[in-house]
């Protein structure tokens, strides 16, 4: 009740159409997710009392300003008919609020240009709170189930990469593309920003010629307008505000198969759809193992270097990293990756950012099932031991709390939360079951968590209660199986020891040569490297010793040319063992790599192997010249590592 008072004090005090005066200090509460009962402490909206159910976006990408400018519409089912709209938002110049009553032809029709009685509201944006931005509280007037909001993105939007023509592959024209998760949509819209709130959208984006507009949807070519500059766009499925996604860009299509392409720069494209070939025949794959495909396309977009992670998984438009594009196909898994959350993750997501393992721990279990199913249980084998290791070299650094599955992130900005533990020990909880009941049983239960959960969010609670229900009261272990201990996976640090063993056959082969190169008793030319895959290279750059001799290093880059290796995932093991081993002959092809990619995956443990060698000058002096080209959220990090800014 006296949180109610708060909002309406704050209404009350605003202008009866403009901004409000002083905000309300009472902190505003969190929706709550009903399964469990926790909040959602990352977001200011209150979807019990008005849920927002669609959006609507006309959006102007103005290059010259970086900043998008227009109007969300957004429509709302009222639970409580005296409660404000309340959205999230960060650094949103808010310029005008209308609401109106939706008619009948409205009810059906896209929202992002909806002429209807339009009238001004009374709103006001409440207090910045760290990491989450600032509530924007909208009265509605009796009747209105729809308003519009005016507004216009910051030049340093959070959720925004505006790249010059500089960063992009064909050097020729500006691009833009939104990250939204976890939080960073409320710095492209105002939207209720929390997993467990699910709208269907439609958009209609201007962008200047010759450049594309895309977004994670449907093109809707009845409203586009190309010539124009005009592109429309409808998502009729209800997505959560994290996977809405827009890119716009001078981008080109290849057809992969029936349902999926790929778009990319004109100078790319060609390879990435050599890259890609397999995408169809995954997709086919996850069919058969977890059900159908319910998104219509599944398209891949590669964006330009400095996109900070491998890949997103925006419903029926992957983004992804140019730096899988590797010539060889080798580096597909992450392709696997973001496939993998069309079911995990966008179907099934997690109800709130304390739950990611339930999204990421769960799709890389998948992706290793695809990469088996596909090319075979090596392959699979050794993408789970290079996961564990990487798991465990987290689990030596991270406080205990933080290592548990069920995250407490209550006033913490949920990126800090990701980790590789709701990667590698979510998958291995997954693995664990698998172990324990046999792929006859545990397919088939995975396959329901699915369809019926399907188009919701879920809590860790509830999948013990499903997990229970459908599996572990139903069935015993295999013979000479223990049961899973859920409550030590889910809520203690660290990794049961009864965990599966991951082995991978070949990775013997590899530590063997690379202890017998290091210690001088193999020499360089008789390494076994003929038959080696990436995935060998990767192992055996990770497992040389700390204090390997430089001139070792040296005949291994005369011998195998690593330092221009064209496979960028090996190209960065390389440059890390070589920074922090002090051979110095990598560092222009360092400096430029860091000046070029922006994937943190890469970029941090670089900045950081330059700081352990004691080379803070270095980093900072080569993080001067790079950052403008980083993306904020790449930015936000390395300034915490460097202690910038
Ligand atoms: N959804 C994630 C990326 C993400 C997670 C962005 C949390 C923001 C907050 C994506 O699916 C992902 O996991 N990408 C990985 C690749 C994957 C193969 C492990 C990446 O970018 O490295
Ligand atoms: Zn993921």
């Amino acid at each position: 009740m006296r949180r109610l008072l708060a909002i309406v004090a704050l209404l009350g005090a605003c202008h009866p159409a403009g901004p409000g005066a002083p905000p309300v200090t009472d902190p505003i509460p969190r929706p709550e997710d009903p399964a469990s009962g926790r909040p959602d402490v990352h977001s200011f909206s209150r979807p019990q009392e008005v849920r927002a159910t669609r959006i609507g976006l006309a959006l102007d990408v103005r290059f010259d300003e970086r900043t998008l400018a227009g109007t969300a519409t957004i429509a709302v089912a009222r639970h409580d008919e005296q409660a404000p709209l309340v959205l999230d938002t960060r650094d949103l110049a808010i310029q005008e609020v209308e609401a109106a009553a939706l008619d009948a032809r409205a009810r059906d029709a896209p929202l992002a240009e909806a002429e209807l009685a339009w009238r001004s509201t009374p709103w006001a944006l409440g207090p910045v709170e760290p990491h989450l931005g600032r509530p924007l509280v909208i009265r509605l007037p009796p009747g209105a189930d729809v308003v519009r909001v005016r507004y216009r993105s910051d030049p340093n939007a959070s959720g925004l990469q505006w790249l010059e023509p500089g960063q992009t592959a064909d050097g020729q024209e500006p691009f833009l593309y939104s990250q939204s998760q976890a939080i960073h949509a409320r710095s492209w819209l105002p939207c209720q920003d929390s997993p467990g709130v699910r709208t269907s959208h439609d958009a209609v984006i201007h962008a200047p010629a010759p450049l594309r507009a895309l977004m994670a949807a449907d093109p809707d070519p009845s409203r586009t307008n190309a010539a124009a500059g005009r592109f429309a766009f409808t998502m009729a499925e209800p997505v959560p505000a994290y996977l809405i996604a827009l890119a716009v860009g001078r981008v080109e299509f290849a057809e992969l198969g029936p349902r999926t392409g790929v778009w990319a720069e004109p100078s790319v494209v060609a390879n990435a759809a050599y890259e890609f070939s397999d995408v169809e025949r995954m997709v086919r794959h996850v069919e058969q193992l977890y059900g159908p495909y319910r998104w219509g396309r599944y398209d891949v977009l590669v964006l330009p270097p400095a996109f900070p992670f491998g890949g997103m998984e925006n419903p029926k438009l992957t983004f992804a990293t140019p730096t899988i594009i590797a010539g060889d196909r080798s580096l597909v898994a992450l392709i696997a990756h973001e496939l993998a959350h069309s079911w995990s993750g966008n179907l099934v997501t997690n109800a709130t950012w304390g739950d990611l393992w339930l999204n990421e721990g769960f799709t890389v279990y998948i992706e290793r099932r695809i990469l088996e199913s596909l090319y075979g249980r090596d392959r699979a084998d050794m993408e789970a031991v290079l996961g564990r290791q990487d798991l465990d070299d987290a689990l030596a650094e991270m406080a205990p709390e933080d290592t548990r599955l069920r995250l407490e992130l209550a006033g913490r900005d949920p990126d800090d939360g990701l980790s590789d533990v709701a990667y590698e020990k979510g998958a291995l909880l997954l693995t664990a079951l698998e172990h324990v009941y046999g792929r006859e049983r545990f397919d088939p239960f995975l396959q329901s968590w699915f369809s019926t959960h399907a188009f919701g969010s879920v809590s860790t609670v509830q999948f013990e209660a499903f997990l229970k229900e459908h599996l572990t009261s139903r069935f015993e272990p295999l013979s000479g199986q223990q049961p899973v201990d859920l409550a030590a996976w889910l809520d203690q640090p660290g990794v049961p020891a009864d965990a599966p063993k991951t082995r991978a056959v070949a990775f013997g082969r590899v530590d063997a040569a690379a202890g017998r190169f290091a210690d001088g008793t193999e020499r360089v030319h008789s390494l076994p490297t003929a038959t080696w895959t990436p995935h060998e290279w990767l192992r055996f750059l990770r497992v040389l010793p700390k204090d390997i001799a430089r001139e070792r290093l040296a005949e291994l880059d005369d011998q195998f040319h690593l330092t221009s290796s064209d496979n960028q995932e090996i190209l960065a093991q390389w440059l890390e063992v070589a920074v922090l081993r002090g051979y110095t002959a990598v560092e222009p092809r360092l400096e430029k790599f860091l000046r070029t990619v922006g994937r943190r995956k890469f970029v941090l443990p670089l900045y950081r192997a330059l700081l352990a060698r004691g080379r803070r000058e270095d980093a900072r002096r080569i993080y001067a010249i790079s950052r403008a080209g980083y993306h904020p959220i790449t930015q936000h990090s390395l300034d915490a590592i460097l202690g910038v800014g």
